[in-house]
């Protein structure tokens, strides 16, 4: 009873496939299942049939029986089922990753993703292919729209994953993959690295924020008019620690381009990619030691700098909004 319900607590909520919220993740829960009932109707049959030769009859069948059972339940009956499945599955593949040449996407949103160590770069194109904002570890979208992403990685293989939203898709070095998804019920959801890329592979999440359109269009707006230049203290610490060379924070001199892009950090529900509860003592912790939380991560540690300076920065770092 208790692995029953632990099996099926397991298949919802905000990163399961079998809880999909958009039409690709659909049709890999449809396929999911379809693959289910086909593989126990064949555990049934050689289970029955073991059941039916060790406690039924008992007694040795004739040559010419044992090979017509050779023939039925081991080449025929497995080409068929097997055979079906297949069909199946290539059947739905079409459907859930049309086939578009580069450049022929066009009209649809254009988000770019970069696989770090070990973060998510998240740009947002405009028509032109240029860069509108840049965010980190989230990826904001609107309900009932195809999005486009295309993947990129500077230096190993990393591998996209919204399970909610439909299948994963490498994140390959030296080109890019395009993967459009859709999200048809608006919702926070959660993605993950799928491929192994090193000691934080497993600490590489991203949250997903799917809003209605006038939600999505506000936040648009909002990111691009966002503005780190208040809060003084904190910012002059940031900036005199050279906290800037790394990160970049719109409205402000930080212009960094090797970290995440911290603009409007405040008003994401977690940091470190999906590490660690967004809070002030967790910024400040982070600041501290980033090797302790993300094993193998670029950011060297400041646990030099006055106590009071981290706590500063990571004051101002959590008002951004
Ligand atoms: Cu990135 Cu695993």
């Amino acid at each position: 009873m208790f692995l029953l319900s632990a099996a099926l607590s397991s298949c919802s909520g905000i990163q399961s496939a079998l809880d999909p919220a958009g039409p690709e993740a659909e049709d890999v829960a449809t396929l999911f299942y379809v693959m289910l009932v086909g593989g126990a109707a064949i555990w049934v049959g050689v289970v029955g049939t073991l059941f039916y030769a060790t406690r039924v009859r008992r007694e040795p069948h004739s040559e010419r029986t044992a090979g017509w059972v050779i023939l039925l339940c081991g080449a025929v009956g497995p080409v068929f089922i097997l055979g079906a499945l297949l069909t199946y599955a290539v059947w739905l593949l079409p459907n859930m990753r049309p086939w578009t040449a580069p450049g022929e996407e066009g009209g649809l949103r254009q988000i770019e993703v970069t696989g770090e160590q070990f973060w998510w770069r998240v740009r947002y194109l405009d028509a032109s292919g240029g860069v509108l904002l840049e965010t980190a570890n989230e990826i904001i979208m609107p309900v009932g729209e195809r999005v486009l992403f295309s993947l990129n990685a500077p230096d190993v293989i990393h591998s996209f994953w919204i399970p909610s939203l439909g299948g994963k898709m490498d994140v390959i070095p030296g080109r890019i993959n395009r993967m459009a998804l859709e999200a048809s019920k608006a919702g926070v959801y959660r993605g993950v690295c799928a491929e192994f890329c090193g000691a934080s592979h497993a600490l590489m999440a991203f949250t997903v924020d799917v809003l209605e359109a006038e939600a999505f269009d506000a936040w648009l707006q909002q990111r691009l008019a966002a503005d780190g230049s208040s809060g003084a203290d904190g910012l002059g610490l940031f900036l005199r620690h050279g906290c800037g060379a790394c990160h970049t924070i719109a409205g402000t001199q930080a212009d960094g381009k090797i970290g995440p892009n911290l603009t409007a950090l405040g008003a994401r529900g977690s940091i470190a990619a999906g590490t660690l509860p967004n809070t002030q003592d967790n910024i400040a912790r982070f600041i501290r030691s980033p090797e302790e939380i993300k094993p193998g991560v670029h950011m060297p540690s400041f646990a030099m700098l006055p106590e009071g300076d981290v706590e500063t920065i990571a004051a101002y770092l959590k008002g951004l909004e």
